[in-house]
């Protein structure tokens, strides 16, 4: 393994994906051109770091990066043949310097990973002035090339969109069993306010959404028409007949309130595959709706998936600011492994006035589908009003941190 990631910080409170550090770090030994070579990057936290800062450095205090080459015989971590070295990281510190940037965790331990690198290949910004200008300029040119190569970066291109989901406007009608309140015309006052989108799920129980509410969708929505739908066959065969601008499927349940977990794409990864190859025949892309899990956004490179929608609820429904933390860098990790996987990234499920703009700030993420909130928002004052509102938030989202 050219690339050790030793986590020393796997019980605290911030998340790391090992799977994007190693990644960066194989493309970095490439750009390098030491593809041969081997390091370790090992992650710690504070008071660890200041040990070994006090052991090496007669520094009593932490810092963000150290590095040991093995050159100097002062590896720490030995094992590995032509290995340069070893890093070590504080997460902690690296997580303050990303707060404090708005960036992102990984985009933080990706920067001091690269400072760390070029150490342990004999760059030393203390020996002079001049060194330390030729090392930043070196790091500022990895960086670049590096977001090249990932296709990633820390501007967003576009703001997120904004699809909405009408299926609550459907659910009131169901109600009484007549013909008011319409989706088709709730869809269209969306559009006129501003949505990028509209998404229905056409269930099989047909507890919302009918088969006559995505005909007409399918001739009226101006936007994108993104059909959201379980694997079934004769839902499968609707879509392929209807033609929407894009599918999304979801685990579908008889008795769920809504739509519960993600779908797990390792275990049906067979159908699924099947599933998204017709799709792809017909023209249709298709995304998978799945929790903010590592495996799963694997999987769903390897089930052919064009975009994945990242599941928002537990973020969403989370009971304390801690918790909404993790959850929240979940998602953040999560979008930015799918993203630099070459798949599409949306997200979705639960999003309100207050939870959005922390998703939608996140530069990876393309478009957010919400309903419940925007829909009950406009009970009260109107769904023209409630779209636009919402709009605001996504396309000028101050994160709450
Ligand atoms: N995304 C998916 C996959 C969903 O199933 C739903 C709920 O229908 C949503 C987004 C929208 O969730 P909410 O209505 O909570 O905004």
């Amino acid at each position: 393994m050219p690339v050790q990631i030793i986590d020393h910080y796997q019980d605290a409170p911030c998340r790391i994906n090992p799977i994007l550090l190693e990644k960066r770090a194989l493309l970095l030994l490439e750009l390098l051109q030491c593809s041969r070579q081997a390091f370790n990057l090992v992650l710690v936290d504070d008071p660890a770091m200041t040990e070994y800062n006090h052991r090496y450095r007669q520094k009593n205090a932490p810092t963000n990066v150290l590095s040991f080459p093995a050159q100097d015989g002062n590896e720490i971590f030995p094992g590995q043949e032509d290995e340069l070295g070893d890093i070590l990281i504080s997460v902690d510190t690296a997580r303050v310097e990303a707060g404090r940037e708005n960036k992102s965790i990984h985009q933080r331990l990706t920067e001091l990973m690269i400072h760390g690198l070029l150490h342990l290949l004999g760059h030393d910004h203390e020996r002079s002035k001049q060194e330390a200008l030729a090392m930043w300029d070196r790091e500022q040119a990895l960086l670049r090339q590096l977001r090249t190569k990932t296709n990633s970066s820390q501007e967003r291109k576009t703001m997120p969109h904004l699809a909405i989901n009408v299926d609550h406007v459907a659910t009131v009608r169901q109600a009484r069993g007549i013909s008011e309140p319409d989706p088709v015309l709730a869809a269209g006052i969306c559009e006129l306010a501003g949505a990028e989108g509209i998404v229905v799920h056409l269930r099989e129980d047909r507890r919302h959404i009918q088969d006559r509410d995505v005909h007409l969708l399918r001739q009226t929505v101006k936007t994108k028409l993104n059909l959201e739908m379980g694997a079934a066959k004769e839902i499968i065969n609707i879509a392929l007949d209807l033609k929407p601008d894009m599918i999304t499927l979801v685990p579908e349940k008889r008795k769920e309130l809504t739509t519960e977990g993600g779908l797990d794409i390792i275990a049906g990864e067979k159908k699924l595959a099947k599933t998204i190859q017709k799709m792809d025949k017909a023209g249709i892309p298709v995304s998978i709706f799945i929790d903010p899990d590592a495996a799963q956004i694997e999987a769903a490179v390897d089930v052919g998936a064009t975009f994945v929608e990242l599941h928002t609820g537990r973020y969403c429904d989370a009971t304390s600011a801690e918790e909404r933390d993790l959850e929240f860098r979940l998602i953040e990790q999560s979008a930015e492994l799918a993203f630099e996987s070459g798949l599409r990234v949306n997200a979705g499920h639960g999003l309100d006035y207050r939870t959005t703009a922390r998703i939608a700030a996140l530069p990876t993420i393309e478009e957010l589908s919400i309903g419940h909130a925007i829909i009950s928002r406009a009970v009260l004052v109107g769904l023209d009003q409630a779209v636009r509102e919402m709009l605001a938030i996504v396309r000028h989202p101050f994160p709450e941190h």
